[in-house]
């Protein structure tokens, strides 16, 4: 990502923070009407979840200038994942559903050129996870 980009993304994941919890809210509303399959993968109560992928994405962003110290635990975090149920499928709709309510929050600040760039930081992020977890069934297979 080159850093106007990764400068563009951080402005606005500022700008959207203060919005962080009714986000989250949209998020999983969204998520599951659109895909009303993935719901029995989820808790009940989303509640600790919210929190933490909100706290997720602001380390995320926070470390955008340095990807490379970020591979290791969203490896691990894909990982862990595999045992959430998340296949590969399920990616796109949560990054796509992400988007779209980035879109809704921050009116008319979205532009077609934020929606590019965090396809590409949420495909790029999404990548890594996945990378971790086809590693660690690998490793299971083998041992
Ligand atoms: C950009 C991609 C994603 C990010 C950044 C992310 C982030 C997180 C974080 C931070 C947690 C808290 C637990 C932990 O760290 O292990 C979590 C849990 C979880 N995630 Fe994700 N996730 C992503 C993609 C997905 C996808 C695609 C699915 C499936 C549709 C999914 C389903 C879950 C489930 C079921 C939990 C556990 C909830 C619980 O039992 O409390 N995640 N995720």
């Amino acid at each position: 990502m080159d850093p106007a980009r990764r400068q563009r993304i951080k402005d606005s994941f500022n700008a959207l923070e203060p919005h962080g919890e009714a986000l989250m809210n949209r998020l999983f509303e969204r998520l599951f009407s659109d895909h009303p399959e993935v719901r029995p993968l989820f808790p009940d109560d989303l509640g600790r979840l919210k929190l933490d992928l909100r706290a997720s994405l602001a380390s995320i962003v926070k470390s955008i200038d340095n990807f490379a110290a970020l591979e290791q635990p969203l490896k691990k975090m894909g990982a862990r994942h595999l045992a959430y149920g998340a296949r590969p499928e399920h990616y796109p709709l949560l990054g796509a559903t992400l988007l779209a309510a980035m879109d809704e929050l921050a009116g008319g600040l979205w532009t077609d050129q934020l929606r590019e760039d965090w396809a590409a930081a949420v495909g790029a992020i999404s990548q890594i996870m996945l990378d971790g977890a086809a590693e660690a069934e690998r490793f299971r297979a083998a041992g």
